[in-house]
């Protein structure tokens, strides 16, 4: 029986799930995988903390050098989040030869280069299963058994906050502020949500999944980023007359002429896989060249599915005997598409005059967008609704449109505009 000694960075939310996975699984793992797992040290930042119970308090220490100089030590795994000073902790911890698990998506999506650098330099290891998705086995999929297909595109539903915001509006009827802070009482929601309900979140996950995907690097300055707090029950409401849901999708595409990253509200339809994937689910849908269509659907959070996927790398990491690191390329900027070719859902509130569809239509025909549905709704005192969906056009066609729509005095305000995806 192979034994390795780890150590943990991090005894929050995680790190605790990782401890209890590790002591309730641990006869299963040396069965079924010939390791046993040790925690030797868990770093933490403060020593007079109520930890869970079962946990020996001497295993704590708040000094990193405890860990780092501890030759028994392999395995770091780390669950301290953030950027700094995590960063700095795991390139430290590869630099004392210490192979690293990591759950950071931040980390990996802002420093990939230089952490996996690191590693190699010192013939350690990096994993990071647990950064996107959660318990969702995607990153090794990608890796271990994606290899031999050129992939065309990645869509996913990887942050489940605002899956589980969205669900809720579409099925209760709610509005956004509303139900964000219900989110926020049944802890759905961070205290402080914005990197989730902005989209930041998706995108660090995206730059991942996309840099693994299509070989190339995706920085998340690349990823076009829009959040969800634009989005209200009406147009959900409209969604549904249309034949669409509303999802925050990352989107990547690879035309290997250019690629398309971009996190934002997405219309999809009522029958497209992602659709069904509600409340805090989180799911990604793949399109290879030679497997097909793919999808992978698990819980993108928790304790314990977060560390069912760090302790897969974990074990994976004790048991090779080579680590595997990632060689990407790193593509010119001009690679980057910004006027990709999608479908657009636009809400107008107009004036309630004779004429103002066709003068809108006309504005539209001028830069060669065209239309596909009009939804023109009950009016108010002076306004009403006009809503459009057009066929595919390119983002700057429309967004000019929509300028001078802006401008045209038959309309009061241009209240939405969601890309739609099929
Ligand atoms: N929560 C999830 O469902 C989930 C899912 C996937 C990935 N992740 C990722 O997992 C990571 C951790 O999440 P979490 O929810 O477990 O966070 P958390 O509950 O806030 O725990 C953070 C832990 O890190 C320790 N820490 C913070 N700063 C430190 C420092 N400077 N030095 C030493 N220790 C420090 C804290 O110590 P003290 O306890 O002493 O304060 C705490 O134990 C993040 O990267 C997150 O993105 C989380």
């Amino acid at each position: 029986m192979k034994e390795v000694k780890i150590a943990l960075f991090g005894c929050g939310n995680i790190g605790t799930g990782v401890y209890k996975l590790i002591r309730n699984n641990c006869i299963k793992i040396m069965d079924a995988e010939g390791v046993s797992i040790v925690i030797k040290k868990i770093l933490v930042r403060d020593l007079s903390k109520k930890r869970y119970a079962d946990i020996d308090e001497s295993l704590f220490t708040n000094k990193i050098e405890d860990i780092l100089l501890d030759k028994e030590i392999d395995i770091v795994a780390e669950f301290i989040g953030g950027e700094s000073p995590a960063k700095e902790y795991i390139l430290k911890a590869l630099n004392h030869k210490k192979t690293v698990v990591t759950a950071n998506k931040e980390v990996i999506a802002k420093h990939f280069e230089a952490l996996q650098e690191a590693a190699r330099q010192n013939e350690v290891g990096l994993y990071y299963e647990a950064s996107v998705g959660g318990g969702m086995p995607i990153i090794r999929a990608i890796h271990q058994s994606l290899q031999a297909n050129r992939i065309q595109s990645v869509m996913g539903i990887i942050n489940g906050t605002t899956n589980y915001i969205l669900s809720k509006m579409a099925e209760e009827g709610r509005e956004f502020e509303d139900v964000l802070s219900e989110a926020k009482e049944l802890g759905y929601a961070e205290p402080d949500p914005t990197a989730d309900i902005e989209g930041y979140d998706a995108r660090y996950k995206l730059s991942i999944l996309a840099t693994l995907c299509f070989n190339k690097r995706v920085q998340i300055n690349n990823i076009l980023c829009e959040g969800i707090t634009k989005i209200t029950s009406v147009d959900i409401q409209y969604a549904r007359e249309l034949g669409y849901g509303v999802k925050l999708l990352a989107i990547a595409k690879d035309t290997q002429n250019s690629i398309e990253v971009r996190v934002h509200p997405t219309f999809i339809p009522i029958n497209h896989p992602l659709y069904a994937v509600r409340d805090a689910f989180n799911a990604v849908y793949i399109k290879g060249d030679s497997v097909g269509e793919l999808m992978f659907y698990g819980r993108g959070a928790g304790d314990m599915p977060t560390g069912s996927a760090i302790v897969s790398d974990i074990i994976t990491a004790s048991t090779n005997k080579h680590h595997y690191v990632k060689l990407v390329a790193t593509p010119d900027e001009e690679i980057f598409e910004d006027n990709w070719l999608t479908e657009y859902y636009i809400r107008l509130s107009v004036f309630d005059k004779p004429g103002v569809l066709s003068k809108i239509a006309g504005i539209f025909a001028k830069y060669n967008v065209s239309i596909t549905s009009v939804l023109q709704k009950a009016r108010g005192d002076v306004t009403a609704p006009l809503i459009f969906v057009t066929h595919e056009a390119h983002e700057k066609a429309v967004l000019s449109a929509i300028n001078e729509i802006k401008k045209c005095e038959y309309v009061n305000s241009v209240e939405n505009l969601i890309r739609v995806e099929k």
